[in-house]
C-alpha cells in the first residue's frame, strides 16, 4: 500500500480526502453509507455562535453540471453542536474538522477559542467566504487586510490547527492566500462556492428565495484548479482544494495544480461513497505509477 498520509500543520490525515462542509451534515447522516476509516476526515456544517435557520425554501437549484445553493448557513449553533453532535464525531475513525463562521473578527476569535478547546475537534476551518448570507462571511474573504485580521484573531485564540477557507470571487487570490498565511493559518481551502444566479423565465423570479446563490459541482472545477495553482504560486502553506472533485482523477489533477488535500462536496449528493472511492482510486493510481509519497504529485504540473 502506498503511504497516502498528509500533514497539515499539526493535523495528520491518513489520506488527503476530506468531505466538504455543508455537504456531509455532521457525519452521522452518512453512517450507513461511508466507512470513515477509509477517508482522511470529515468537515462539519458551518457552526455559528447562535443557531440559524438559514434562508427560506427554495434554496437549492440544480444546473446542467452543478448546483446553486443559498442555504444561508443553517446550523445548530455552537452550544447544541457540543451537546448533540460532538459525541458522535468523537467516535468516528477519521479526523474531524469543524467549519465555523461569525459576523465579526471578535466573533471568529471567540468561536475559534471555544471550538478549538473541545475534545474531539482535530482542526478548525474558518469560513470567510460564504456568498449566501447578508452579513458575515464573505466580506472578510475578499479583502486581504480583513482576511488577515480574522485569521490572526482566530490564530491567537487557539492552538488547534487552523484552516482558512477563501472566496473564489476575487481578482487576485494569491494576495489573499499570502495575507492569510502570514497571519498564521496552517492551511487554506480553495475555495468556497462561486456566486451565481438562475431565473425562472415564466415567473421571471429567481430560482432561489435568496435571489443569488453559490455554484458548486463539476462546472466549477476548472476555475478552482486555476485558483489552486495561483494560490500555490503565492504561498508555501498546504492548500486544500474544494470545487467540483468527483473522482480520483480530479484529485490527481488538483494535486498536480498544488493541492495537498482535496474535499469531496456536491458529489456526495450524487454518490455518497464518492469520498471513499476517491481515496481508493488515488491509492491504485499511486501504486500503478510508482508514486511512493504524495509529495511527488503536489505542484508537479509541467507548465509551458
Ligand atoms: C448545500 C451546500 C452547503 C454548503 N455549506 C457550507 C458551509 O456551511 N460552510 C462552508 O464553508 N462551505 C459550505 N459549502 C461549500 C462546500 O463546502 C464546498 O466548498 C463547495 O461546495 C465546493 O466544492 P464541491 O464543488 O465539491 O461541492 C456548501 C456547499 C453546498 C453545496
Amino acid at each position: 500500500m502506498t503511504d497516502l498520509s498528509v500533514q497539515i500543520g499539526d493535523l495528520s490525515l491518513r489520506n488527503p480526502i476530506l468531505t466538504a462542509s455543508g455537504t456531509f451534515g455532521y457525519a452521522s447522516e452518512y453512517e450507513t453509507m461511508v466507512d470513515f476509516s477509509k477517508i482522511g476526515g470529515v468537515i462539519t456544517k458551518g457552526i455559528s455562535p447562535e443557531p440559524r435557520l438559514g434562508n427560506p425554501q427554495p434554496r437549492i437549484w440544480e444546473t446542467e453540471s452543478g448546483l446553486i445553493n443559498a442555504i444561508g448557513l443553517d446550523n445548530v449553533g455552537v452550544k447544541d453542536f457540543e451537546l448533540s453532535k460532538l459525541d458522535y464525531l468523537r467516535e468516528i475513525n477519521c479526523a474531524v474538522v469543524v467549519n465555523f463562521f461569525a459576523e465579526s473578527t471578535e466573533g471568529y476569535a471567540t468561536l475559534a477559542h471555544t471550538l478549538g478547546a473541545m475534545v474531539g475537534v482535530d482542526a478548525l476551518e474558518a469560513n470567510i467566504s460564504c456568498p449566501n448570507v447578508k452579513s458575515g462571511g464573505r466580506e472578510f474573504g475578499v479583502d486581504p487586510a480583513a482576511a488577515a485580521d480574522v485569521t490572526r484573531a482566530s490564530r491567537e485564540a487557539t492552538n488547534c490547527p487552523l484552516i482558512v477557507k477563501l472566496s473564489p470571487d476575487v481578482s487576485n487570490i494569491g494576495e489573499i492566500a499570502s495575507a492569510v498565511a502570514d497571519a498564521g493559518a496552517d492551511a487554506i481551502t480553495v475555495a468556497n462556492s462561486i456566486p451565481a444566479m438562475a431565473i425562472d423565465i415564466d415567473s421571471r423570479r429567481p430560482r432561489l428565495s435568496f435571489g443569488r446563490g453559490g455554484l458548486t459541482g463539476p462546472a466549477v472545477r476548472p476555475i478552482v484548479t486555476r485558483l489552486v495553482y495561483e494560490s500555490a504560486q503565492a504561498t508555501n502553506i498546504p492548500i486544500i482544494a474544494s470545487g467540483g472533485a468527483s473522482s480520483w482523477r480530479d484529485v490527481v489533477e488538483f494535486m498536480l495544480a498544488g493541492a495537498s488535500a482535496v474535499q469531496a462536496g456536491t458529489v456526495n449528493f450524487v454518490n455518497p461513497r464518492a469520498s471513499v472511492e476517491m481515496a481508493e482510486g488515488l491509492e491504485t493510481y499511486c501504486r500503478q505509477n510508482g508514486i511512493n509519497s504524495l509529495e511527488q504529485l503536489v505542484g508537479a504540473v509541467n507548465m509551458p
